[in-house]
């Protein structure tokens, strides 16, 4: 494998791009902590993206994509290789009615979720008010299959664009991408975007619908907070007992089991679980990964001795030394 610092000439002098070399990853994420990346890159055109990507591969270098940071941890001691951030204005466009009604928006992987649901609504397209309140890129709302009780990404998905390892596009329609809960198999390494298949509506309704997921996030979820969202996915039915499932009337959330088990405000170091929402973890200033991750450990832990039950960890954790979880 080449270190970046030694095949730097290699992998960019030829580019447009913009390398930021020993980057603070911390600031780039919702939770504000972390280490640093070898190298930080903004590609200023799909083209530079392409070659960087077949370079990576071919020189044997980690590359990992950041989008907003909503839903990752990045490791204290930080990453090896490449990081690459598509936020140059060509990965930035949103694309209305691109193709009339089935293909009737175009998304590209580093435009905002929070502003394509505005612009979409605005303009009278029906179908992504339920993703409201949700800090994404949508390469990484696609990549997460980002939702929740109102509605997912993928609902309306119509076909998405990848580069493969290759630094070749490929596009393949959702259905598929067996997308599921918190799931989607993507065709290639980066989302350069997505299309969606939308409805008509009234832009008036539909603001008001953008407004009460928003209330109901703002009611229930730390938003101000720094956090990653739900720390956890939350259990299947088959994940948990009957006799669990009797005691909660119902399969019980993460969040939910995390309070039952006394949890809220459970602190090591930095960071704790918010007093507002069990399945959020919240960190103060001078908190760092290690400490998220002692609390998500301990909190799994106590839930699985109190109820049987396994969480799964929902926010990507990105090491120095892969294999990490999700990436
Ligand atoms: P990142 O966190 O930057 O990355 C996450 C993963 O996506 C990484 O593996 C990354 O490599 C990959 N990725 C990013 N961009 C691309 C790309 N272009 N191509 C391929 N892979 C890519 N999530 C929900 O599902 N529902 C919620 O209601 C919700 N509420 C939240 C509320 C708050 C306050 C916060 C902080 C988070 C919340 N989240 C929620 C989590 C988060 O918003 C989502 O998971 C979101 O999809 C993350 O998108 P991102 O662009 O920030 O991805
Ligand atoms: N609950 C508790 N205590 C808590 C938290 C929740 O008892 O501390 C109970 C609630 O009262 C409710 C149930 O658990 O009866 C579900 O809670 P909530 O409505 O807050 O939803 P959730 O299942 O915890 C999911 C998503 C969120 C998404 C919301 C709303 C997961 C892991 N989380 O949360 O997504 O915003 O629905 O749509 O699926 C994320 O994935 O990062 C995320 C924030």
């Amino acid at each position: 494998m080449t270190s970046v610092a030694a095949g730097s000439t290699r992998l960019f002098s030829d580019l447009d791009v913009e390398v930021e070399a020993d980057a603070p990853l911390g600031p780039r994420t919702w939770f504000g902590v972390g280490g640093r990346a070898d190298a930080l890159v903004h590609p200023r055109s799909e083209e530079a993206l392409a070659t960087l990507v077949a370079r990576c591969h071919r020189d044997g270098i980690p590359l990992r994509v950041l989008g907003e940071g909503a839903n990752l941890l990045v490791a204290d001691e930080g990453v090896a290789g490449v990081v690459v951030r598509l936020d140059a204005p060509c990965f930035r466009e949103r694309r209305l009615n691109a193709r009339g009604a089935v293909e009737g928006v175009r998304l590209m992987g580093g435009a905002d979720l929070a502003r394509s649901v505005l612009e979409t609504t605005r303009a009278g397209f029906a179908g992504l008010e339920g993703l409201a309140g949700i800090p994404a890129s949508i390469g990484g709302a696609v990549r997460m299959n980002a939702g929740g009780a109102f509605g997912s990404i993928g609902d309306r998905l119509h076909a998405v664009a990848c580069l493969d390892r290759r630094g070749e596009v490929v596009v393949a329609p959702a259905a598929s991408l067996n997308l599921g809960y918190r799931h989607c198999e993507l065709p290639g390494e980066i989302v350069l975007w997505a299309s969606f298949t939308l409805g008509e509506g009234d832009p008036v309704r539909l603001r008001a619908g953008v407004a009460e997921v928003f209330a109901y996030k703002r009611s229930t979820q730390p938003l101000a907070e720094h956090s990653a969202g739900c720390m956890f996915r939350n259990p299947r039915d088959e994940e948990v007992s009957e006799e669990v499932r009797a005691a909660f009337g119902h399969t019980p959330s993460a969040g939910a089991l995390v309070d039952r088990a006394g949890l809220k405000g459970f602190a090591h170091g930095g960071a704790c679980v918010s007093p507002q929402h069990g399945n959020f973890v919240v960190v103060r200033p001078g908190a760092t990964a290690d400490d998220i991750l002692a609390v998500s450990r301990t909190v799994a832990e106590r839930v699985a001795d109190r109820f049987g039950v396994r969480l799964e960890r929902e926010v990507v954790v990105w090491t120095r030394t892969p294999p990490e979880a999700g990436r």
